[in-house]
């Protein structure tokens, strides 16, 4: 596998247009079995955890293919409901598929998704979500046995607001009879994505982005052509990029909005940022200040995606900031990376204490996970000489062509 090798030390100039959200297009992918017919996503990004779920909806009957830019999804001729055990460890978020096999068929055979590489990822609330939904689940050995006959709307309130378990619930009960509340839901702005496309396919569901989403199930579906929201984690990681290295960049196809937590801490290491109707511009000289504790919380909270990102960034501010990860157990993967390339990080438990070096160095490191990985490159950008980034198909899982952007920004990168 290749290696990503970046020169630090320019400037960061120009324009880029943002990708399609890859944790929106993978439950949306999903939820295009729900729908017996064609369905044309625009806006899909490139990304190995796409073609994963590519893999998937081939395997079940599904016809998936590129047609240029769109991927077209035909789900007419669905006629399998399990997801092996291959597939299901080549990306953990595949569990979401089962609420959308059991929304179309009443039944589902699952391997268990296990642990990550960011620590144990349970599915503890998406079976009991789904056990709500009259939903027989077996554990046997690894392997999730769904039988649903059929489901009817329950309310179900979750005991806390998991993105995918909020989704695998939403899709499920759009297979259930009358209506479904879910209290507490994450309010993640991909879950409204996930329900603007549900809707465009003709399922009933209102809500989503507050934190009681409704679904009144068992709707005549029809085809639809979908435009895949940006990606909010990847415009972090682009804004924090100049931000670190210094210069000015304009991000096109993003929404503000979604991004406010992370650009008030920059803003408050000392850039200028202004957000127009798509568009969000980042001026920077360079020289960060350290900023109050960052803490990661469920949407609108700041997000743990975008937490080893920011602390890249912050590696050369002035002073020192606290980052404190409520969310995954392990997600500090990275620190060693970053300690190689002369970062000073000390961590005890969930609490990471950054405090700025007056220089990087740029060394051979390892992607630990996806966001990890982005980490190592905004990093390297301000490091003195050359970063040697293996692993990368941990980014690339995320990021359909780090490359190719980091260039068009202006940084000297390349593969290898
Ligand atoms: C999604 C995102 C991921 C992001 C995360 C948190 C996708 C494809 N992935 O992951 O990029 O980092 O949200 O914003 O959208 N939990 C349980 N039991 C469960 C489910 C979750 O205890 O049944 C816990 C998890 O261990 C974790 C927390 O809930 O501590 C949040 O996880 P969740 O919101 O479910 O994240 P994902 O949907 O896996």
């Amino acid at each position: 596998m290749s290696q990503i090798i970046i020169q630090g030390g320019r400037r960061l100039e120009g324009t880029l247009t943002v990708q399609g959200a890859k944790n929106s297009v993978l439950p949306v992918l999903a939820a295009t079995i729900i729908h017996p017919g064609r369905t044309v996503l625009h806006g899909c990004p490139r990304l190995s955890d796409v073609e994963a779920s590519i893999r998937i909806l081939r395997h079940l009957g599904c016809r998936a293919d590129w047609e240029g830019e769109d991927l077209v999804v035909d789900a007419a001729h669905l006629n399998r409901w399990d997801v092996p055990d291959d597939l299901m460890r080549e990306m953990r978020s595949s569990v979401i598929f089962l609420g959308a096999i059991l929304a179309r068929l009443g039944w589902a055979d699952l391997s268990y998704p296990g642990g990550c590489e960011l620590g144990p990822r349970p599915i503890d609330l998406h079976l009991s979500a789904l056990r709500r939904l009259g939903v027989c689940v077996r554990e046997t050995g690894g392997n999730l046995s769904c039988e649903a006959g059929r489901m009817a709307g329950r309310e179900i309130a979750l005991s806390l607001p998991s993105v995918g378990a909020t989704e695998n619930a939403i899709l499920a009960a759009c297979g259930a009879e009358g209506e479904t509340l879910i209290i507490n839901a994450a309010r993640e702005p991909e879950i409204m994505d996930l329900q603007r496309f549900l809707r465009a396919i003709g399922c009933q569901v209102k809500g989503a982005g507050s934190s009681t989403v409704c679904i009144l199930g068992r709707q005549r579906t029809h085809d639809a052509e979908f435009t895949v929201m940006p990606d909010r984690i990847v415009a972090a990681t682009y804004l924090s990029a100049a931000a670190a290295a210094g210069g000015e960049v304009e991000l096109q196809r993003v929404d503000y909005r979604h991004l406010s937590t992370v650009t008030a801490a920059l803003h408050e290491a000392g850039c200028q940022i202004t957000g127009g109707r798509d568009t969000v511009s980042l001026r920077s000289d360079g020289r960060l200040r350290s900023v109050r504790a960052v803490r990661t919380a469920p949407y609108p909270g700041f997000p743990t995606d975008a937490q080893a990102i920011l602390m890249a960034a912050l590696l050369k501010s002035q002073g020192a900031t606290v980052f404190v990860e409520t969310i995954f157990e392990n997600r500090y993967r990275h620190v060693d990376e970053l300690r190689r390339m002369g970062a000073d990080i000390s961590i005890a438990d969930r609490v990471a204490v950054v405090t700025g070096v007056s220089s990087l160095f740029g060394a051979p490191v390892r992607a630990t996970d996806l966001r990890g990985g982005a980490a190592l490159m905004v990093a390297a950008l301000t490091a003195q000489g050359e970063t040697r980034i293996s692993d990368v198909h941990h980014i690339l899982r995320g990021y359909e062509d780090p490359v190719r952007d980091l260039r068009t920004l202006g940084a000297e990168a390349r593969w290898e």
